[in-house]
């Protein structure tokens, strides 16, 4: 019999199991784009909570929550200061520009994440040639920064430096949760300062689907209105919405297992010849490293072990990405390195 995939591609790649489903078939659920959904209702009131916003809009995807933030924030014309690593810029299929028409202006920053002398480097005063910059957008944990968490510190002197210039502030949270479990800082004090926040249900808690984009009732009225613009409202999400509640309630603390799996990983990774990696850097569920083997690039690893049952994701010439999540338990992790080691040997 095949060996089941070591699926280490993206926290994304998770199945829902069974009692989550149990808890989606058993949903009370109404017509969501009339607010009458009680089980979206009731999970907007809580990641409303959680997140310590006024209001939260239950929408299809991570990305649809950047897209709608950015273009409530902003006007066509203005610019977004964000990492240059950020999502939003290499990743949304050009929606900035597109879909609110805005400029990205980015920042280089250390692992996805800049500090506040580096955005008021980067600030200038109104120039009637110049875009007028308008949003300040970070990513906690960041993503190609390799799920590096933000010092709290930091993200409150940016909030505090963005608001001083006159500009929103808005936090892509798709890996937010890990943060959270990762530092012991609660999402609502990371989100504080933010006049937008969001969290994803379909990454590290395992949902098929969903995220909540939060802030004040005026944000989330403006949000709701660029829901249906784009055809983001549903009807019976409810379904959806269960699963979420369920993540929320059982797959949030576990976080702190992947976390730990994914050093266990890194330090695999630093044992194997032909292979770089900075341990150190390993905060949450994300692992990054790089190819220095002769003869090797990121694909030809990446095909080598998939051949093998280990599904990795390359994310440049020579740079690899692997993603620990609920599907993938202790045994993977030592079946992946013995995997990745043994392609490497030849
Ligand atoms: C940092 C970051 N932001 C946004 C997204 C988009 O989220 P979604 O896949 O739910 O659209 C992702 C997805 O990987 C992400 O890593």
């Amino acid at each position: 019999m095949p060996m089941p995939l070591i699926d280490l591609f993206s926290d994304t790649k998770t199945q829902p199991g069974a009692a989550m489903r149990a808890a989606m078939a058993a949903a009370e659920v109404g017509d969501e784009r009339a607010g009458e959904d009680p089980t979206v209702n009731a999970l907007e009131a809580r990641g409303a909570a959680l997140l310590g916003k006024e209001a939260a809009l239950y929408l299809p995807s991570g990305t649809m929550c950047n897209e709608i933030a950015l273009a409530v924030h902003c006007r066509p014309g203005e610019a977004v200061l964000c990492e240059a690593g950020a999502h939003i810029v290499g990743f949304e299929a050009g929606g900035a520009a597109a879909l609110a028409g805005v400029m990205l202006e980015p920042i280089s920053g250390t692992r996805g994440m800049f500090t506040a002398a580096q955005l008021r480097a980067q600030l200038r005063a109104d120039n009637l040639q110049a875009p007028l910059q308008r949003l300040v957008a970070v990513e906690n944990t960041t993503n190609l920064g390799g799920g590096a968490v933000w010092p709290l510190q930091d993200l409150r002197e940016i909030a505090a430096c963005a608001h001083d210039a006159g500009l929103a502030t808005h936090m892509d949270g798709a890996r937010l949760l890990n943060a959270v479990v990762a530092s012991g800082v609660s999402a609502a004090d990371f989100a504080q300062g933010f006049d937008s926040a969001w969290i994803d249900f379909s990454k590290g808690l395992g949902a098929p689907g969903g995220a909540l984009l939060t802030g004040s009732k005026a944000f989330v009225r403006e949000a709701r209105r660029w829901q249906l613009r784009i055809g983001g409202a549903m009807r019976q999400s409810g379904i959806i919405a269960a699963a979420c509640l369920y993540a929320l309630d059982h797959n949030l603390a576990r976080l702190a297992v992947d976390h730990a799996r994914a050093r266990q990983l890194a330090q695999g990774v630093a044992r194997i010849p032909g292979l770089g990696i900075d341990v150190a850097t390993v905060q949450t569920n994300l692992v990054y490293f790089d190819i220095t083997a002769p003869g090797w690039d990121a694909a030809k690893l990446a095909a080598a072990t998939l051949a093998q049952g280990v599904r990795l994701c390359p994310m440049g010439a020579r740079r690899m990405r692997a993603v620990t999540h609920l599907d993938v338990d202790d045994a993977g992790i030592v079946r992946a390195l013995e995997v990745i080691a043994a392609a490497l040997r030849g």
